[in-house]
């Protein structure tokens, strides 16, 4: 326990969730770039209300808001004070708002709810407070269209940073929530929801560069590494680097390659009401 009463894997969790909204879009812009084929399935259409649950530097959210025009009205949320600082900073048309999934409210209901790799950051209890809160910010027929990872995500990259922890004597838990498919669209189907797709794939995403690794766990490893000594940081990255080199580094092509896998599902609120 630390000196406020929290547990540590707590404190971890609310270091990683300041983030360096500058790094993420200039080394790790492949998260939206991924994320357009999501707007795509998601299908916005002029004068659609829709909400971005986790939007980040708030590219995903432009793009619908050029879809659903002047018309229609987007609105995108995330827990970091970071990102939307830096989503209003670079967008306009949007309306950026911080807020927690988990408790966000809305008043005006939504045609749809768009969320691109940020429900793993979610533990697994709080997911049905997050389903709550889509479903009843949804109107009867309206759409759930998310990607996250999935199980077995980045699992060669989190088992290879465990097991460096371990050896240096620090024992952490897994920090992400990836889901299968089954438990998912049970969630999903606790809350109200009709599963039209849920699908789950390997995604292995490069991370360009000899540091390419390094600048990953830089960005998203706090929740592991977060109370490390600067020192001894470097070293568990150098130590991870070292075990999964011959297995995710081409030194040809100077990339490492990580073992994402992605669960994508689309669901529907109220389904009886469309
Ligand atoms: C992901 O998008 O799958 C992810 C990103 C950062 C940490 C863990 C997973």
């Amino acid at each position: 326990m630390s000196d406020d009463g929290r547990d540590e894997a707590t404190n971890r969790r609310e270091t990683a969730n300041r983030w360096d909204a500058a790094d993420y879009d200039a080394d790790h812009g492949f998260v939206h770039e991924y994320g357009r084929s999501l707007v795509d399935r998601l299908d916005p259409k002029p004068g659609e209300r829709v909400l971005d649950l986790g939007c980040g530097t708030g590219h995903l959210t432009a793009e619908v808001a050029a879809a659903v025009g002047n018309d229609g009205a987007v609105v995108g949320i995330d827990r970091s004070a970071e990102m939307v600082a830096a989503a209003r900073e670079e967008h306009d048309a949007p309306t950026f708002r911080q807020a927690d999934a988990r408790t966000f409210g809305t008043e005006d209901p939504f045609d749809a709810v768009l969320s691109n790799a940020a429900l793993h950051w979610v533990p697994g209890s709080d997911q049905a407070d997050v389903l709550a809160q889509v479903a009843d910010a949804l109107r009867p027929g309206g759409r759930f269209v998310a990607e996250m990872g999935g199980v077995g995500n980045v699992d060669r990259v989190v088992t290879a940073t465990l097991a460096e922890l371990a050896e240096r004597g620090h024992d952490r838990d897994h920090p992400w929530y990836f889901p299968s498919v089954g438990e998912y669209a049970t969630r999903l189907e606790n809350a109200g929801f009709e599963v039209r797709l849920a699908r789950l794939f390997d995604r292995p995403t490069d991370l360009d560069g000899p540091d390419g690794l390094r600048n990953w766990l830089g960005m998203f490893g706090d929740s592991l590494l977060a109370d490390l000594p600067d020192v001894e940081r470097t070293a568990v990255v150098d130590g991870v680097a070292d075990r999964l080199r011959e297995e995710l580094y081409d030194a040809e092509s100077e990339t490492w390659t990580a073992d994402y896998r992605r669960l994508r599902f689309e669901a529907v609120a109220d389904a009886t009401e469309n």
